[in-house]
């Protein structure tokens, strides 16, 4: 196995296996014997008919049944599980209380119990990248399901939230993700790092700047911008080439600045105003019309002092601790090769929503630039919620494999096509006959703020508004 001085491995693309279904009993943790009191705060008021008879009236079940979690439960969780769930359920972080309920056989915890959004998360988390979560999210998750110096694993990377919160932690990283391009946002932040280092190498950077290549690209770009963008392909590509496992970590680092300063909506971006840095990047097509609607121009912008600032705000509270063993790998989350058997103390992951997000389309600027294509990397993209959750099961089966007895999985899910479909049930259903305890489901309750929606988050049709994360126990 490669291993790199500053402790980061990098494992290629793994090819999909035959899997391989276990069938193995599930104790389902359910309250025995529930019956819902009379005149309960869900009971229906009588109501009368012109002539003042009661009529029927059919009962809508809330989505959220009130019940005292777990104590009824006749099969409660092992020891140290119990001790996080009471954790959990008397957390008042934010002020409120932690509210405890079944709904459909699941219990769930639901409280605010960390900020949706980027704030509060360390500095070096603030990469855009869509359908990412917080650092907060992880931190909740790592500081209770996994030990300090334990092995974090996140089979579907993204931006590498997961396994940068658990360097921070004090815990060794793994994380996987079919997207080439994850590994290049999350392998330079794993390591040592100073804005020195990067002010140097920038300084005896001499850019051949040539005339520009690909034209299209001016529909983002001011022409001196895109030259400059250009060169730094070219230097990328002799210095740090994106089939070397050992790049030039500073190399490294500043392909990562790059990339998540590519396009956006501020003048902290590099392109002119296009949407949001976590939505969809428009096609070349919609890029152009929209700059005929709008007549404006495309700034210029100095490339290194856009990597110089992205890099003091990433660096703003230091960079990671200088830890060894994270691993980082390119490949499908269910084929995890690399991993050994029951080495993983935590595996937090969150999959990808359905046919929610075009992974390939979103990033392709962003591809053009790392000089990789994403056509076809198999990302996984389901409508229907049956193949879905059957990709859920595999991403499980392997999961399962890896994570220590006792180890936990925790899977972070939302719900989609505008709060119709709670895709933690499907990821429940998914776990079920599956070596593994089916705990609960923690539900972040989200406040919509202003910066939430600046980033993507939207309270309705698209995307989803809460974090569910669905919380299983290997057995
Ligand atoms: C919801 S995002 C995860 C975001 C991540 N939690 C973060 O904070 O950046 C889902 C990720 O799954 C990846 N993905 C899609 N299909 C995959 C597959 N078959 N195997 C592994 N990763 C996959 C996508 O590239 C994307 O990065």
């Amino acid at each position: 196995m490669p291993n790199f001085s500053s402790g980061c491995s990098v494992f290629k693309g793994c090819s999909m296996s035959e899997l391989q279904s276990t069938q193995l009993p599930i104790s389902l943790v359910r309250p025995p014997g529930y019956k819902r009191k009379a005149g309960n705060a869900n009971a229906v008021p009588a109501q009368r008919n012109a002539t003042g008879r009661p009529v029927r009236v059919r009962r809508i079940r809330p989505l959220y049944a009130p019940l005292s979690l777990l104590k009824r439960s006749g099969l409660g969780p092992l020891p140290r599980c119990n001790q996080i769930l009471s954790g959990i359920r008397s957390y008042k972080g934010q002020g409120s209380k932690t509210h405890a309920c079944i709904s459909n056989d699941i219990p769930y915890l639901i409280n605010a119990f960390w900020r949706p959004n980027a704030g509060g998360s360390h500095p070096i988390q603030k990469g855009p990248y869509h359908a990412c979560f917080s650092g907060n999210l992880a931190a909740f998750c790592i500081e209770r399901f996994s030990p300090v110096g334990g092995i974090v694993h996140d089979p579907c990377g993204g931006r590498g939230t997961t396994a940068i919160q658990s360097a921070l932690m004090g815990r060794i990283a793994y994380s996987t993700d079919i997207n080439p391009l994850s590994l290049m946002m999350t392998r330079p932040r794993l390591r040592a790092i100073t804005t020195d280092d990067i002010r140097a190498k920038l300084k005896t950077l001499d850019l051949q700047l040539k005339p520009i290549e690909h034209e299209d690209m001016l529909v983002f770009f001011h022409p001196q911008t895109l030259q400059q963008l250009e060169a730094m392909r070219r230097a990328l590509a002799q210095f740090a080439p994106v089939d070397d496992a050992h790049p030039d970590p500073i190399w490294d680092w500043i392909r990562m600045a790059i990339l998540f300063r590519l396009t956006g909506h501020t003048s902290a971006y590099l392109s002119r105003e296009t949407v949001q840095p976590n939505a969809p990047t428009p096609t070349i097509a919609a890029q152009r019309r929209r700059n005929e609607r709008s007549g404006l121009t495309a700034p210029e912008r100095d490339l290194d002092e856009i990597i110089i600032a992205r890099s003091k705000g990433f660096l703003r509270h230091g960079c990671v601790p200088n830890t060894h063993g994270h691993k980082l790998a390119v490949g499908a989350a269910w084929d995890t090769p690399w991993i050994a058997d029951g080495t993983v103390d935590l595996t937090l992951t969150s999959p990808p929503f359905a046919d929610v997000v075009d992974y390939a389309k979103d990033n392709w600027v962003r591809a053009w630039f790392a000089g990789v294509s994403l056509e076809d990397v198999g990302f996984s993209h389901h409508k229907s919620l049956t193949d879905w959750t059957n990709m859920v099961r595999r991403i499980l089966i392997e999961q399962i494999r890896v994570v220590k007895p006792g180890g936990y999985i925790a899977i972070e899910v939302g719900e989609i096509r505008g709060g119709q479909v709670e895709l933690e049930r499907f990821v429940w259903d998914a776990a079920e006959g599956l070596p593994c305890k089916r705990i609960c489901v923690v539900v972040n309750q989200q406040a919509f703020t202003k910066s939430a929606h600046t980033l993507g988050v939207t309270n309705g049709e698209n995307g989803t508004n809460s974090n569910r994360i669905v919380i299983l126990q290997r057995s």
